[in-house]
């Protein structure tokens, strides 16, 4: 099995440049599908959930190509093929095919996807949503059947403000008859990220980025180009990374903006930051008070930062609590903390931390995407060599980790061992 190593303790210096964002990526490239000609996404991050998404695109009878980083689909020659098995259980955004694909042939068949497991992750609003287009939907053997003799623009409030959701209901509503509206809709960069490409290949969509979003849908969609915007949760990991163990580090790159809940919290720990346009210095390894933290959506401290911010915590002083409103079960990550020398008490959705703890190197699991950001930067803070397992999970959101870290002086590498 392949394990990723680092040895702890080496002060990281220098300018880390930051990709795409994943979660725009891997809404974008679904939505690629609904035009008729050639689709360009610039800025593709390399990251294993992009080559799951081109394997599916070509199970549908479209093409993509790599130059670059320009990420090329061509969805001319496209056939509504189902999507049971394989890529489509490896990520979580494979569920993206049902909206685009229900809005392109009003019909679609997708496995139950995959992805990390943070508690229960339901999709009654995508399914909800979908049925108010005018959809039915049947759920057999591990598969969701959804068929509409014509999807007809409606009303559509979600009881929560959804990303999955808000992108799934506006991948289907492009292309519906009329108008829809999804009130109390997800205002994540993500979702104005998609509502930018959405609009370049010809959809009309108001209100990406507020909670209220008004699609009138057309006949048809075409290609484009697309910049991705940059990835707000691999910034707010190396930033989270450099106040641990950083002398002085440039997060290059960013949208500041984005991140602003993180900063000031970073900076109520005591952690020195400066903010310019499109970048941020972190100057860390500072005395750190402890702090509590809870996750809301966006323009909230965001959950997949909350990880990553545990590890941080576990060098502050004093008590913090850390609580996570979005995910239930987003806390495994702290069982491989405490193997590594930390203390912190899981309770329901909150853990409790008392400060600073020692970490000392040893063999930890990456038991999901951002538990592997929380365990990197912990081995990087720690005594001696700590190893990392199911590095797939790291591989499926952060892009070059080991060269990012080897250019700040970081010592990583990685292993084929026995299991
Ligand atoms: N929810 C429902 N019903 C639904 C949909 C969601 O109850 O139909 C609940 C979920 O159970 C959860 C909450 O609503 O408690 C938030 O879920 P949301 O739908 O907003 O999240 P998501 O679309 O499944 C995306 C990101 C996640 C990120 C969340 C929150 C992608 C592919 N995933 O997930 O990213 O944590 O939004 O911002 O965009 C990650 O990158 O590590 C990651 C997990």
């Amino acid at each position: 099995m392949e394990v990723i190593k680092i040895e702890g303790g080496h002060p990281l210096r220098g300018t880390v440049r930051i990709d795409s964002a994943k979660n725009s990526t891997v809404a974008l490239i679904p939505a690629a599908i609904l035009a008729d000609s050639t689709v360009v996404l610039e800025g593709i991050p390399n990251i294993v959930d992009v080559k799951h998404l081109g394997t599916m695109i070509e199970q549908l009878n479209g093409t993509y190509s790599l130059e670059g980083e320009d990420f090329i689909i061509d969805p001319s020659q496209l056939k509504n093929t189902p999507l049971v098995e394989g890529a489509v259980t490896k990520l979580r955004a494979s569920y993206y095919f049902m909206g685009a694909l229900l809005g392109k042939f009003k019909e679609a068949v997708i496995g139950m996807p995959g992805g990390c497991y943070l508690g229960p992750r339901p999709i009654d609003l995508h399914l909800k949503g979908f049925e108010a287009l005018g959809a039915t939907i049947k759920q057999e053997a591990g598969a969701i059947y959804l068929k509409a003799e014509r999807l007809v623009g409606a009303s559509i409030y979600l009881d929560f403000p959804s990303v999955g959701a808000t992108i799934n209901i506006m991948l289907a509503a492009v292309r519906a008859e009329g108008l829809t509206i999804i009130e109390n809709a997800a205002k994540e960069p993500e979702i104005i990220d998609l509502a930018n490409l959405l609009n370049s290949m010809g959809a009309k969509i108001k209100g990406g980025g507020t909670d209220e979003i008004r699609i009138t849908g057309v006949d048809q969609l075409k290609g484009t180009r697309h910049a991705i915007i940059p990835d707000r949760i691999e910034a707010g990991t190396y930033i989270a990374l450099a106040a641990a163990a950083g002398d002085e580090v440039k997060i290059d790159n960013i949208i500041p903006h984005h991140l602003e809940a993180l900063i000031l919290k970073l900076r109520e720990m005591g952690v020195d930051i400066d903010v310019f346009a499109d970048h941020v210095i972190v100057r860390g390894r500072q005395n750190m008070r402890a702090v509590d933290f809870k996750t809301s959506i966006y323009p909230g401290l965001a959950t997949d930062l909350q990880q990553p911010l545990v590890t941080l915590l576990t060098q502050a002083t004093g008590f913090g609590m850390v609580t996570d409103n979005i995910y239930s079960d987003r806390f495994k990550n702290c069982y491989e903390l405490n193997k590594m020398g930390a203390d912190i008490k899981v309770n329901g959705n909150a853990a409790m931390l008392n400060g600073p703890y020692s970490l000392m190197g040893t063999r930890v699991k990456a038991t999901d995407l951002r538990a592997g950001a929380s365990l990197v930067i912990a081995a990087l803070i720690a005594d001696g060599v700590t190893e990392i397992s199911n590095v797939y999970h790291i591989d499926r959101g952060y892009s070059n980790i080991e060269e990012k870290l080897t250019n700040l002086g970081a010592k990583i590498w990685r292993e084929e061992v026995e299991e």
